[in-house]
């Protein structure tokens, strides 16, 4: 039986969760702590202490492994959780990276603001190529989707001004890099003015990860906050109605 812990500082995790669960049979734990978030404007020292909160949380649950379901969080707090917690974690933004070097040209980030900070993404991708890496913070988006808003006047608004760069240098790769930009994938797509390859890092993760799958798939999901637009989001992402079980972390 294998036991896997999904996270992330909300429900953006849960598209992540999502293509696991379309191509491996699994036990799967999701923790979304989406009371607290965003994480992407928190301060590493407190992406750090939060993560941890979490995944002590998750242990008690007998996890085999981790699969870091936020930008976030893998690019603020991976090296501590690891010295924390003696399992294996594989975290999102690894797989954007290695998403980006099998594919031509040049790269443009959409991340959180503490993801931008780290500069994760423009470190890993110049250091193993010759691409060169813009990165945007766009600030708006996490609210509007954990609101609920995923199209209209608003959010293209928000969109046409993250990535005037992208459409300005015709930037070949678009990273979505958190988490909860899939769920705008079409209205940023729609803002471009080419035609640009639009990487989701989750969707690399899913085609690689391999491991001693179970004969079926189920399912535990905790969050910190219940409200009524949570379950509804999580059970439009994952097709199918969702009990959600309240945590205090
Ligand atoms: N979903 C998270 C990510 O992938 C960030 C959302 C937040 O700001 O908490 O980066």
């Amino acid at each position: 039986m294998t036991r896997i812990g999904v996270f992330d500082s909300g429900i953006g995790g849960v598209n992540v969760l999502k293509k696991l669960m379309d191509r491996h049979k699994a036990t799967y734990f999701y923790l979304g702590d989406n009371k607290r978030i965003p994480y992407g404007s928190k301060s590493k020292d407190q992406i750090i202490e939060y993560s941890n909160q979490i995944v002590n949380f998750l242990e008690k649950y007998k996890i085999d492994f981790y699969v870091v379901a936020c930008n976030t969080i893998a690019a603020n707090a991976l090296n501590d959780l690891k010295k924390n917690f003696d399992k294996k974690f594989i975290p999102v933004t690894e797989m954007g990276v290695k998403a980006c070097l099998e594919n031509e040209g040049d790269v443009f980030v959409l991340a959180t603001k503490a993801t931008v900070a780290t500069h994760y993404y423009k470190k890993e991708i110049e250091s193993r190529s010759n691409k060169k890496v813009t990165e945007v913070a766009a600030l708006k988006f996490v609210d509007f989707i954990e609101e609920g808003i995923d199209s209209g006047d608003e959010l293209d608004f928000a969109i046409k001004e993250y990535i005037k760069e992208a459409n300005d240098k015709k930037i070949e790769n678009i990273v979505l890099g958190c988490t909860h930009y899939p769920m705008i994938k079409d209205q940023i797509e729609k803002n471009l003015t080419y035609k640009a390859n639009i990487i989701d890092p989750a969707d690399y993760l899913s085609q690689k990860i391999s491991f001693l799958e179970n004969d079926k798939t189920d399912l535990e999901i905790f969050m910190t906050d219940t409200k009524p637009i949570t379950k509804n989001m999580v059970s439009k992402i994952l097709g199918m109605d969702v009990t959600i079980n309240k945590v205090i972390l």
